[in-house]
Formats: C-alpha cells, structure tokens, sequence
C-alpha cells in the first residue's frame, strides 16, 4: 500500500494553484443526467470521487469522454439504466446524488442505502422527504432503496437541518416536477450556488439559491451547455493553514475570499497577515501563533471541512483552542493520530480541547477520512523526523495532485 511520507520542511513560499471544487463537480456531474444535449465541464478537478461518479454515469448510459486533464464532455440524451451499481455506491456515498436527477428525468431509479462512513451515521432521511414530497414512492428492502413516480408535482419542503446533499438532489428532482417547489432552510453552500447555475444554464427556472429559500418552477425538458467549477475553498483553505503552521509565505490563487471568509478570519486571529487581491489570497504565518476558538456549522459559519485541519494548526498554536463540531456527530477520529505525534488534546462529547505544544513528532499515522489525511499532511510539515501516511486513497479523493503543489512550495513529500 502506498503511503505519503512527510518530512518537516522549511516555511512554505511561492504560489499554488487551486482545483476546481470537488463538492461542486460531483453533484453537476450528477445533474449532467438531467441534459439531453452535450454539456462540456470545464475545471473539473481530476480526483478518484469524479472517477466513480464518472463511472455511475457511464453504468446508467451516459457518455462521458475527457477532452483533457480537467474538461469533460458528457452526453446523456440515451439514458438506460435507473439502478446504480453497489460496487459503485459503496465506493462513495455522494453517488446518491443521481437520485434526484434519475427519478426526475425517467420516473425511477434505484441504489443500494449508504450506509454510515467514518464521520457519521449520515442518514438521507431529508432527501427521501423531499422526493416524497415531490410525489415519489419510497421503497427501501434488503438494502436497496428505490424511488418511483409517474410524475413529479412541486411542493414546498423545509429541511429540519439545511443538508447539503438534501438540497442538491432536491433541487435536481424539481427541476422538471410540475409547478413550483420551494425549499425551506436550504443549504446556502457556494456549491449549492454553483449548481443551480449550472442547472438553470441547461434550462432550469432556480431562484434563490445561496438564501435559504429556494424556489424552482418546473420546466418541461433541459438541454445542453459549458460550464466551469468553482474553485475549492476547502482545497484553498489547506494551503492558507499550510502558510500558517510552516510560518511561511503563501499566494493561493483561482480562489473565491468570499468563500473562505471564516477561514480568513480565524487565520488573522492566529496572527497571520493576509492580503487579498483579486483571485489571489497571500497568507504570512507569524512567528508566535496564537491559540482561537472554533465552532463548526452549515455555510456561511466555519465549515466543518476545515475543522482537522484547524485542529493541527492548533496543535502548535501557544495556548488553549476549543474545536466544537456542530455539523458532523464523529469527526473527531484525527484526535488519536495526531496525539500519535506529540499533540496535546482531549475530547469531551462535540468538544476538543487543545494545549498548544512546543514541537509535534514524525509518526506512522492514518489517515480516517479525506480532510483527516489532509490535517496529518500539515501536522507532518512542522514535525521532526518523518511523518508516514498510511490510507491515502482518502486523500486522493479530495486533493489532486497534492505533493506535487505541496513540493512546489518547498515542502518535503513523497509517496513510497
Ligand atoms: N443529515 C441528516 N439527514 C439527511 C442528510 C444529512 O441527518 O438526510 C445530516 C448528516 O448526518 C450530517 C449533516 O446532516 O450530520 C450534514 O450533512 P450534509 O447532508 O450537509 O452533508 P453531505 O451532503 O453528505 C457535503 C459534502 C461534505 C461536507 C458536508 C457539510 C459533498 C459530496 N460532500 O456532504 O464533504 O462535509 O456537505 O458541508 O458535497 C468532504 O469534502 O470532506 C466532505 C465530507
């Protein structure tokens, strides 16, 4: 099994180039199901979760070519299959996400239940409320789950919590429902952002997206279109941290600041100069970095996919940080493996409790999940010796070429 090898390594400089989003190109790639003429992507990060998603399109008719590295061409006008396979699901949960689109545009479809993964128990229960509402039949046996309609009538849906996933397949059900569909404390994710934009470039009547109302009239068929993922504010707030623990001198760019405002100002509060500029955010790690607080929550609070990353930050900060995780029920499983290298910290039910330490130590670790794998990268940077990363297949679903641009900057790492 491959690992990634960390070496503590002098304070990052120069530049770094972000990839488009991997939480936006998932859903878009799942709504390209909804097209019936060719739809380009363009900035399509190049990650092994856009592979499987690529392949579950491919396994329901859809012709999905690579024009490049990062573009994508993708024809669905000859869909023929609803079910998706398990081999498929189980490789990522985010495949549910042709749900929406499969039930909307042929009336059904089928996949086995997601089961829980490493953060959480994660239920659908708000997306099946939402096809329910829209006039789905739910049926769930042996594992599968499936969902049929003859035909799709809007509704108004609140989400008891404003999920992510939920609004997307949501939103991508009703598109072609009949009437309007209005729903209430909707995610307000950029994603969710990007997502109607694109759907609406293919013909779709979405307002409000990014409020936590959103409104869709349903129209009768959608067609074709180009379009661009936006840049991952995740993927930016990794560098923007990595700048921070190395206390170097880092300009990320293809960013959105107003994505990462949270990211931005909890940098500030460690100390960190930060100038932005355009497209560009340039981060400067300060010598004495500064313990802070954070609280995780849904979009625009501090985003829970930042949180492990924080929390290594944190680890060499000087003083006491507080992680409370609001979004996530077991996000925490990073605490262990970091402690493996020296950290100080203690978990009380949702909190984390971090003792800033002088020096963290190079150890075998793993990584749990993507961001997890992602918080030990930098955790290694600033330790002695070597920090040796086992189950990186976790990070590869979520950050492309990573110790290339981490090596761009200095850093010492290499997979073996
Ligand atoms: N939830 C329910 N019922 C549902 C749906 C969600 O209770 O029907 C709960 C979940 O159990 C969880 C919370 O709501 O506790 C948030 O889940 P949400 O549905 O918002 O998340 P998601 O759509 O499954 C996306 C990202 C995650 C990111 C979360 C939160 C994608 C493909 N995934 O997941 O990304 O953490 O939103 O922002 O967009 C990552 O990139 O590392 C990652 C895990």
């Amino acid at each position: 099994m491959e690992k990634i090898m960390v070496e503590k390594s002098p304070p990052l400089r120069g530049n770094v180039r972000v990839s488009g989003a991997k939480n936006s190109a998932l859903p878009i790639l799942a709504a390209s199901l909804l097209g019936t003429e060719d739809i380009i992507l363009e900035d399509v990060p190049r990650l092994k979760d856009v592979e499987v998603i690529c392949e579950v399109l491919t396994s329901l008719g859809a012709k999905v070519e690579f024009l490049d590295r990062e573009t994508i061409k993708i024809n669905s006008s000859n869909i023929k299959n609803y079910e998706t396979p398990y081999e498929l699901m189980s490789k990522m949960r985010a495949s549910f996400l042709v749900m929406g689109p499969l039930l909307t545009r042929i009336g059904k479809t089928k996949t086995s239940l997601p089961g829980g993964c490493a953060i959480g128990t994660r239920p659908i229960d708000l997306h099946l409320k939402g096809f329910r509402a829209l006039g789905a039949e739910i049926d769930v046996d042996h594992g599968n789950i499936g969902a049929y309609a003859d035909k799709l009538v809007g509704d108004r849906i609140y989400l008891d919590f404003p999920s992510v996933g939920a609004t997307e397949n949501i939103m991508m059900a009703a598109t072609m429902a009949e009437g309007e569909t209005i729903i209430d404390n909707a995610a307000m994710e950029p994603e969710i952002v990007d997502l109607a934009n694109f759907l609406n470039k293919l013909g779709a009547d979405i307002k409000g997206a990014g409020t936590s109302s959103i409104r869709i009239k349903g129209v009768e068929k959608l067609g074709g279109t180009t379009h661009s993922i936006i840049p991952d504010r995740i993927e930016a707030g990794t560098f923007m941290v990595a700048a921070a623990i190395t206390k170097g001198d880092v300009v990320v760019e293809n960013t959105i600041s107003s994505h990462i405002k949270p990211v931005i100002a909890k940098l500030r509060e460690v100390g960190c100069e930060i100038y932005e500029n355009g497209d560009k955010i340039r981060v400067i790690g300060p010598d004495n970095l500064k313990a802070t607080d954070i609280k995780t929550l849904p979009y625009p609070g501090f985003p829970t996919d930042m949180q492990a990353q924080f929390m290594a930050l944190m680890s060499v900060c000087n003083g006491t940080s507080v992680v409370i995780e609001t979004v996530f029920e077991n996000r925490f499983m990073h605490v262990d493996e970091l402690k493996r290298m020296g950290a100080d910290i203690k978990i009380d039910g949702k909190s984390a409790i971090i003792q800033g330490v002088d020096e963290l130590a190079g150890a075998p670790v793993k990584a749990t999940d993507l961001r997890a794998g992602a918080a030990l990268v930098l955790a290694g940077l600033v330790a002695n010796g070597v920090t040796e990363i086992e189950n990186i297949y976790h990070i590869d679903r979520g950050y492309s070429n990573i110790e290339e641009k981490f090596r761009n900057l200095g850093a010492i790492i290499y997979r073996k």
